[in-house]
């Protein structure tokens, strides 16, 4: 009797959150009534609107969206002329570059990661070491590998470009130039540039990196365009909610994956959410790249992030101390040894290969590392091995192959501006 009667209270439940249709629609039966919210959760259609950034007070600013747009693809913000932004999160790979390691004007021990979608992630970099996107777009420029430029050349080049200068002076007022400026010129460059900007006195220090710092607030303005865009698995799972799942929504394999993937796959622990991730840290044993340290992840990066010049709290940010919540309060414990932050998985079929430093070149080879979860070489793997058989392994893949789409931007966000 017991038998009956469960299925037949779980069918009554299910009738009574989804109607009667639920009896009709194919495909559906098999999910339970946890599971479909959970799968509910993951669609774009829970995607909440993005969250303002009070650290940036152009954020929302198109004037400054369209500053940022210039800069962002504009080769001569490098030391060679040769590196923009665009060079390594290329928009027709989702904002990543297809490499292992990216390559600027050097190379440097990292993987590009995809942009898109990032203005709703708190925390930035791999480790974590950026608090906000305006802040994090400053890095890069001043990196040696990457753009190899300063922020007085930088300064610089807006001032006598008079289409930048204009651009510049409409979103943040007027470009006052110190009197005499130095070729090159910031604190932590080589021993030159770091002479150069001793010569300079704190008032002109602080104003330069107020300018420096208004060029990361007009990029994270366009940023803040590069939204995903609607995948077949969102329209599944709108079908499936409004009642009626027709032909062109998931195959079974891939119905099958999406199972697993909620289920004995254990993904959604940390890929959670529309953009399937949580935003948080988690070491999940992904080795180093031969010949390099492994990473010591966000117990640097939140330490790195608390020291920024440029952070939420930090003398160029917009905020108040009450709006840096996540900077004051970030979780530091001994187990964010090697964690990294967990990336969205929504185009994953667009932006191989995976992983922190470009470890893994395909999905196959990712979905093996999990099921094996081997020990970490610092600290521990918080996965543990799956036992997934090679047919599921293979539908799970499946499922990730439905999760890219062209992204929901406005075409001339995606290209360059002409200059
Ligand atoms: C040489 C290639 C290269 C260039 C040029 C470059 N990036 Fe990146 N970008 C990377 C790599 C590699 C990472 C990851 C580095 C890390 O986590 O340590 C990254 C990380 C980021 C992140 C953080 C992503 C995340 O998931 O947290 C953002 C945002 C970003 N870049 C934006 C920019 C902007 C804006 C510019 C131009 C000002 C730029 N990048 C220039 C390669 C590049
Ligand atoms: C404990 C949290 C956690 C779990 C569980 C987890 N992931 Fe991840 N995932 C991460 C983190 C963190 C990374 C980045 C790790 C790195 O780069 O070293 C990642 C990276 C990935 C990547 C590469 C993304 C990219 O852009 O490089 C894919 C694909 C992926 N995970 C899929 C899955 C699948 C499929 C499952 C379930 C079998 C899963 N993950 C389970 C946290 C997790």
């Amino acid at each position: 009797m017991k038998d009956l009667l469960l299925p037949l209270l779980a069918s009554m439940t299910l009738i009574a959150v989804f109607g009667w249709n639920y009896l009709s629609i194919p495909g559906v039966a098999d999910w339970s009534e946890e599971e479909l919210k959970l799968i509910a959760s993951l669609s774009l259609d829970a995607l909440p609107p993005l969250p303002a950034d009070p650290s940036n007070f152009v954020a929302d600013d198109p004037a400054a969206a369209e500053l940022g747009h210039r800069l962002y693809f504009d080769t001569r913000l490098s030391s060679n002329a040769q590196v923009a932004c665009a060079t390594c999160h290329k928009p027709e790979l989702m904002f990543t570059d297809g490499l292992a390691l990216a390559v600027g004007v050097g190379i440097g021990p990292m993987h590009t990661p995809s942009l898109v979608g990032l203005a709703y992630s708190p925390w930035f970099y791999w480790d974590g070491r950026k608090d906000s996107q305006w802040a994090q777009a400053l890095a890069p420029l001043e990196a040696k590998h990457e753009h190899a430029t300063d922020r007085v050349q930088l300064l610089r080049l807006i001032s006598s470009d008079t289409v930048y200068r204009d651009m510049y002076e409409n979103v943040f007022g007027p470009l006052d130039l110190p009197t005499v400026l130095p070729e090159s010129g910031m604190p932590e460059g080589d021993l030159q540039q770091q002479a150069s900007w001793n010569t300079l006195d704190s008032e002109t220090q602080s104003a330069v990196s107020r300018f420096f710092a208004n060029l990361g607030k007009a990029i994270a303005a366009y940023e803040r365009k590069l939204l995903p865009g609607r995948t077949r698995f969102d329209d599944y799972v709108a079908q499936m909610l409004a009642g009626s799942v027709d032909d062109s929504a998931l195959s079974n394999s891939e119905q099958d994956g999406l199972k697993l993937f909620i289920g004995k796959g254990q993904c959604v622990t940390c890929h959670n959410g529309p953009l399937f991730t949580n935003h948080e840290f988690h070491n999940t044993g992904v080795l180093a790249v031969d010949g390099r340290l492994p990473s010591m992840g966000r117990y640097d990066g939140v330490r790195i992030s608390r020291e920024d010049s440029f952070n939420c709290l930090g003398e160029f940010s917009d905020a108040s101390s009450a709006q840096c919540i996540e900077l004051r309060f970030a979780r530091d414990a001994n187990d964010l040894v090697g964690a990294l932050k967990t990336p969205t998985l929504r185009n994953i079929s667009l932006t191989a290969p995976y992983m922190h430093s470009g470890q893994m070149t395909s999905l196959t080879q990712v979905v093996n590392h999990y099921n094996e979860a081997p020990s970490s070489m610092l600290s521990h793997n918080e996965a543990k091995p799956l036992g997934l058989r090679v047919v599921e392994r293979s539908q799970l893949e499946d499922f990730l192959m439905t999760l890219s789409a062209p992204l929901a931007t406005e075409q001339k966000w995606l290209v360059a501006p002409d200059y």
